[in-house]
C-alpha cells in the first residue's frame, strides 16, 4: 500500500467492528470471497479469519500482497482467480463514496486487482466511515489513475486537457510509488467536484482512452451495498435499487 489515512480515534474503531460484524453475516458457509485492500479490509480478513478459527469454511481471492499474507497467516485458504469461477462477496474499503454508491477507490494502491476481483464477484460489498460520503466524486480532492510508466508524462498531459491536475505518487521513501503490476500512480485532482453521475462516466471514458491507462479509480455502479459505520457503532446499510 502506497499511503493510508491517519490514525483513526476510538470511536471509528466501534464503527469498523460493527461494518466488518455487519459483513462477515453476509458470508455464508462453503462462499468465495474477494478480498479487499485497506484499513477497512484488513479488519474484515481479521474477523473471516476469526471465523475460519471457528470451522467456517470458505476460500478467498486477495487482490494485494497485504491481504495474501494477512490471509494466509489466518488460515483462510487463498485460490486463483482462474477458469470460469465466480466469486460470491467481495468486500473492500473505498475512499469516497457518492449517494448513487458510485465510489473512488485506489488511494491504497490496489485498484486494478481490486477491480478484477469485484467483476468476478456476484457482489461488491464496501465498509467506509461517514467521513468517506461525499455529495460529488471528487470532493476529497484526488481520483488515482494506474499507468503504464512509459506513459506518465503522455497520460498527465491528456488529464490535464480534461480539467485534472495528474501527480505521480510517491512512496514514503519519496520514490515513485510501484503497483503490484509495476505500473505508476497519476493521482489527478479535480478542479471542482465531478458535477453528477454522467460527468462521473464521461471522465471515466475519456480516461480509459488515453494510451497506457491501466484503470482508474473510479468504481462506477459496482457496489451492490455501502455499509458505514459510525463513531457510535451504529451502521448504515446502502442499496442500491438494482
Ligand atoms: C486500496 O487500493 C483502496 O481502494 C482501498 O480500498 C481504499 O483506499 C480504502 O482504504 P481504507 O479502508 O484503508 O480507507
Amino acid at each position: 500500500m502506497s499511503d493510508r489515512s491517519p490514525g483513526n480515534g476510538h470511536g471509528e474503531d466501534a464503527g469498523l467492528r460493527a461494518v466488518v460484524t455487519h459483513a462477515l453475516e453476509l458470508v455464508t458457509d462453503g462462499a468465495a470471497i474477494g478480498l479487499g485492500s485497506g484499513r477497512a479490509a484488513a479488519a474484515f480478513i481479521a474477523g473471516l479469519g476469526a471465523r475460519v478459527r471457528a470451522g467456517l469454511r470458505v476460500c478467498a481471492v486477495p487482490t494485494s500482497s497485504a491481504s495474501a499474507s494477512q490471509a494466509r497467516a489466518l488460515g483462510i485458504p487463498l485460490i486463483d482467480l482462474d477458469g470460469d469461477r465466480e466469486l460470491d462477496l467481495t468486500v473492500d474499503g473505498a475512499d469516497e463514496v457518492a449517494p448513487s454508491l458510485d465510489l473512488i477507490k485506489g488511494w491504497g494502491g490496489a485498484l486494478v486487482r481490486e477491480r478484477i476481483v469485484a467483476a468476478a464477484s456476484r457482489r461488491q460489498v464496501i465498509l467506509v466511515g461517514p467521513e468517506k460520503l461525499v455529495g460529488a466524486l471528487g470532493a476529497r480532492g484526488r481520483i488515482p489513475v494506474e499507468v503504464i510508466p512509459l506513459a506518465r508524462g503522455l497520460v498527465a498531459r491528456q488529464a490535464a486537457a480534461l480539467g485534472l491536475t495528474a501527480t505521480v505518487r510517491v512512496g514514503a521513501d519519496g520514490t515513485p510509488f510501484v503497483s503490484e503490476n509495476g505500473n505508476l500512480t497519476l493521482d489527478c485532482a479535480p478542479s471542482a467536484p465531478l458535477s453528477d453521475d454522467a460527468a462521473a462516466r464521461a471522465l471515466e471514458a475519456a480516461l480509459l482512452a488515453i494510451p497506457g491507462v491501466v484503470d482508474t479509480g473510479l468504481f462506477l455502479g459496482t457496489a451492490e451495498r455501502v455499509l458505514v459505520g459510525h463513531p457510535d457503532g451504529r451502521v448504515d446499510v446502502l442499496q442500491t435499487r438494482r
